[in-house]
């Protein structure tokens, strides 16, 4: 989320690999309580067992809000679910940074897919289900109902401003993970001491050293707090996505439109939402190059105990480069095996967790080791064997690249990413809009690479116009329309140096969800 410098392979992270374990219908013995329900109930009782954990108390004290009880647990029947952000700031009253002004099409994007994606996969799953005669397991089959999230220690009038959509609720991080976050950062090492040491053992080098020094405080903190949405006991479901995930950049730019990738999209959710709920899994992510797993995107099952343990972990206040949160030990000794050589779904064999940076180093010197890249991996995957990893290539989102997001301050790119906004227009309709083909493979496709060539936008706003109605109060909208602006002069035809071809590109790899 935060844009940091040499945030590197967080980004550059590839998409994961198939779950070769305790995945599939009622294949899990692990979960074998969970399998009943799943087998014989209907999603009913799912959504019912949801709400009687909220009610039995094993929900931290900050999530339990039975006055304001959200339309998704309203509706009885249908499982409860989210697509949620985290949106963590070192200064709370202080006006939204322009690195979160993703938050502006990330909420419009998760708001549609809200939405729209309940009707959408009940009629895929019902089209699935048709043509056998044998009763689909219907348990965690749609109906779902779905929120939009932020997790946030910001103001709400701050987040509404950029975000009015009526699905998308604000979530204040409690009180005590804000504590417990701001004391492990600053006391549970010394980052300086711990770069010294790593430059006496490397050869007077520390190009690999990934913890950073005490700048990244405020960075490992924002990271850490995603650890709240594991106490959002009262959705049995929650996608938490990054801002620099972009749900719908496939849609706008695939040849059927984006209702069509929708429905493909619904059709995917539908098969493999209830897989994961019968796995038994709490946690499923894709590979990264340098920690185990990349919290970019991830399914989440909220766990009052898991929320607990995570919190007492971070109050421990200890970590270290070689033994990681509270002393755990070197990752080879902690991680299950079967975890270490499941290949990528992308990839294959060329990519899998054994030949991340953590694990080749087998350390605690990774991107995000000491915030959430480390923390769930520990809880979810070494202490409690919860953890799936994705193996569907064919549906994926956009991951932003690192520092190259395209509302970045002074250095905008990807042109299909304003267009989305409303705030670009082609000047050839038919233009290419600057992405990589569909379906793709793509880790680094060469995008735009023919857009280059033939499109050019003219800003589809007044350079000055007030905001729309609803975002009176916004400060990332005029941001976004400079941005724009900018990459109208940058994309110009006339000219063909990198400047323009840099910003006629997404920068963005596919992430696969599933
Ligand atoms: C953080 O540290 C302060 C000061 O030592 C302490 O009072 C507080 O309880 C700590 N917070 C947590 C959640 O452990």
């Amino acid at each position: 989320m935060a844009d940091v410098d040499d945030e590197g392979d967080r980004l550059l992270g590839e998409p994961g690999a198939p779950a070769r374990r305790g995945v599939g219908w009622c294949a899990s013995s692990r979960a074998r309580l969970l399998t009943v329900l799943v087998c014989v109930a209907v999603s009913a009782m799912l959504a019912l067992a949801a709400r009687a954990a909220v009610g039995a108390g094993g929900a931290p004290r900050a999530f339990r809000r039975p006055r304001t009880a959200p339309r998704a647990v309203a509706r009885a029947s249908a499982l409860p679910m989210a697509i949620a952000a985290n949106v963590f700031l070192s200064e709370p009253s202080a006006p939204l940074g322009h690195e979160l002004c993703g938050l502006v099409k990330w909420c419009a994007d998760a708001s549609q897919f809200a939405s729209r994606m309940p009707a959408l996969a009940a009629a895929a799953h019902a089209a699935a289900a048709a043509p056998r005669s044998v009763p689909a397991p219907a348990a965690a089959a749609p109906p779902w109902a779905i929120d939009v999230v932020l997790s946030t220690n910001a103001p709400a009038t701050a987040l509404r401003a950029e975000c009015p959509q009526p699905n998308v609720r604000i979530e204040s991080v409690s009180a005590e993970l804000v504590s417990a976050v701001a004391n492990f950062t600053t006391r549970s090492f010394d980052r300086r001491e711990a770069r010294r040491r790593y430059r006496w053992k490397h050869g007077g080098k520390d190009a690999g050293y990934k913890l950073g020094g005490p700048e990244r405080v405020a960075v490992d903190a924002a990271w850490l707090a995603k650890w709240a949405m594991v106490g959002l006991t009262r959705y049995a479901l929650i996608l938490v996505l990054d801002l620099d995930i972009d749900l719908a950049l496939n849609a706008q730019r695939g040849a059927a439109g984006p209702d069509a990738q929708l429905a493909r999209a619904a059709a995917v959710w539908a098969d493999e939402l209830p897989r994961f709920v019968a796995s038994g899994a709490r946690l499923l992510s894709s590979l990264d190059g340098s920690a185990f797993i990349n919290m970019g995107s991830v399914w989440l099952r909220p766990s009052a105990e898991l929320y607990a343990e995570g919190v007492r972990l971070l109050r421990t206040n200890r970590f270290s480069i070689e033994r990681g949160f509270a002393d755990a030990g070197p990752p080879s000794e902690l991680l299950p095996a079967a975890l270490l050589h499941t290949p990528s779904p992308v990839f294959g064999e060329s990519r899998t967790m054994a030949q991340s940076d953590a694990l080749l180093s087998d350390s605690w010197n990774f991107v995000a080791a000491s915030a959430d890249q480390g923390l769930f991996p520990l809880i979810f995957a070494m202490r409690h064997h919860l953890l799936a990893l994705v193996r569907r290539p064919e549906y994926s989102v956009h991951h932003y690249l690192g520092r190259f997001k395209p509302w970045r301050q002074n250095h905008p790119s990807c042109p299909a990413y304003f267009v989305a906004l409303g705030i670009l227009a082609p000047v050839d309709a038919t233009a290419v809009d600057g992405t990589t083909p569909s379906g793709a493979p793509a880790s680094r496709a060469p995008a735009g690479v023919a857009a280059a060539a033939a499109a050019a936008w003219r800003l589809a706003v007044a350079p000055n116009a007030p905001p729309p109605p609803g975002r009176a109060a916004s400060v990332c909208w005029p941001r976004l329309v400079q941005a724009a602006a900018a990459l109208v002069a940058l994309t110009d035809a006339a000219r063909g140096d990198a400047a323009s071809v840099f910003a006629r590109e997404c920068h963005a790899r596919q992430q696969v969800l599933f």
